[in-house]
């Protein structure tokens, strides 16, 4: 697992799991070159470990940092087993100044992860094999008491060799959070064990939070990830995580600046609403101008600008954009309430994005699982600094609903749990 450093030009944490028997944390790294002889000038780097319990057994997860690499430079590596190397895996470091790249954003996967995400990642690394970035909107996989070890397998091997050469950004959902007790015996909803032993993130979060707020300088885009559970959760989570995020982009010098949350500022599925995040961290995105907010939780896809207008407005949207959307099979039914605010809404799909940024344009797509276009708009940087939101596709194409003949809810198109039996 690759994941990108604070700066992503030069830092970037290497992540992977042997059996517990494996002591030593060992990679070996250099820059790739023609020749297979990579070892020849390989340097070695230890790091830490931790032993993880699980149904499957007790594994080891082991952390490495690399830092001081050279800003847009590829690089090679391979971790160490027992008596054994992984095999040579490449990345390239981020530019140390803006240069246009693309990533890949991802809304949940949770369920059926190997059996129908998978084709999700796949799909999207087959439109877009030069992303830099794969960012996952949380709920990766559907937990539910901390020990879910197969579908951690299950999410590992649907993203395959991908995880290892493209820096990818977890966000973490409710699902990433399961029942603990704290020394008292109260009973809490604490992080899953499986999270930080398996994403070694930047740790530049407010206190307490490090392993699921944190923020990434790539290429000289900033993206910032929050931990939205926490925060609804816990009203004083979300103002603190207010006060380091508006730290944060106040002294931002960046060309643009997404951010990602798990839960939506504005909610697209039946039933739903999270009114604390849009009390506490809205006004910040509109005063510093984020561009994008990349959600997932409501099984659905939605896109809006300018949403409390309304959905009636089509000329002088302005950002941010706030998107949601699902990857995985899980699908939900869309509230009206929704369909009137937003720009585009739709359901029964799974769904990839692509964002191309480049200094005056961030285009975005969103794609279905079968690579049909279902939404895409530019933002564009007008010659006053400002920006404007330009919808693209106005081919009249209709919203997609749910089409399963035997729903499990009214508020529910797939559960996604019956799909893999
Ligand atoms: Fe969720």
């Amino acid at each position: 697992m690759l994941l990108p450093g604070a700066d992503s030009a030069r830092e970037v944490a290497i992540n992977w799991r042997t059996e517990a028997g494996v002591k030593n944390t060992v990679l070996q790294w250099a820059r790739a070159i023609d020749s297979p002889g990579l070892h020849l000038a390989a340097s070695t780097t230890s790091g830490q470990s931790r032993l993880l319990n699980t149904r499957n057994g007790v594994a080891r997860h082991h952390s490495v940092r690399l830092a001081n690499l050279t800003p847009d430079t590829l690089y090679a590596y391979r971790v160490g087993g027992a008596d054994t190397w992984s095999e040579w895996l490449q990345f390239r470091t981020a530019a140390s100044e803006f240069r246009p790249f693309s990533l890949l954003y991802f809304g949940d996967a949770q369920n059926s992860v190997r059996s129908h995400f998978s084709r999700v990642v796949r799909e999207g690394f087959r439109v877009i094999p030069s992303t830099s970035l794969i960012l996952h909107a949380g709920d990766l996989v559907n937990q539910g008491d901390g020990n879910h070890d197969d579908e951690w397998g299950e999410w590992f091997e649907a993203g395959g060799f991908l995880n290892g050469m493209v820096a990818t950004v977890p966000v973490a959902g409710n699902h990433e959070y399961v029942p603990r007790k704290t020394s008292a015996g109260k009973p809490i909803r604490g992080l899953a064990p499986h999270w930080s032993a398996q994403f070694t993130t930047p740790g530049n979060g407010p206190p307490g939070l490090k392993d699921t707020v944190y923020y990434v300088s790539h290429s000289g885009v900033l993206i910032v990830v929050l931990d939205s559970f926490r925060a609804i959760d816990d009203e004083s989570s979300a103002m603190l995580q207010a006060r380091w995020l508006e730290e944060v982009l106040s002294r931002a010098n960046a060309r643009w600046i997404l951010v990602s949350h798990h839960h939506p500022i504005f909610s697209v599925a039946v039933g739903r609403d999270n009114q604390i995040l849009r009390k506490y961290w809205l006004p910040i995105y509109e005063k510093y101008g984020v561009a994008l907010v990349l959600q997932g939780h409501d099984h659905a896809y939605g896109r809006g600008t300018n949403v409390i207008e309304g959905a009636t407005l089509s000329s002088g949207l302005s950002p941010p954009v706030y998107v949601v959307s699902v990857a995985g099979p899980k699908q939900y039914i869309a509230a009206e309430s929704a369909r009137e605010g937003m720009q585009r809404i739709g359901e029964d799909m799974q769904l990839f994005q692509v964002i191309d940024i480049k200094a005056d344009t961030l285009s975005f797509e969103s794609r279905t699982a079968a690579g049909r276009l279902y939404d895409a708009f530019d933002i564009e940087y007008r010659a006053d600094g400002t920006k404007q939101v330009i919808p693209l596709l106005n081919d009249g194409s209709p919203e997609t609903r749910c089409g399963n003949p035997s729903q499990p809810k009214p508020s529910r198109c797939w559960e996604g749990t019956e799909l893999a039996r």
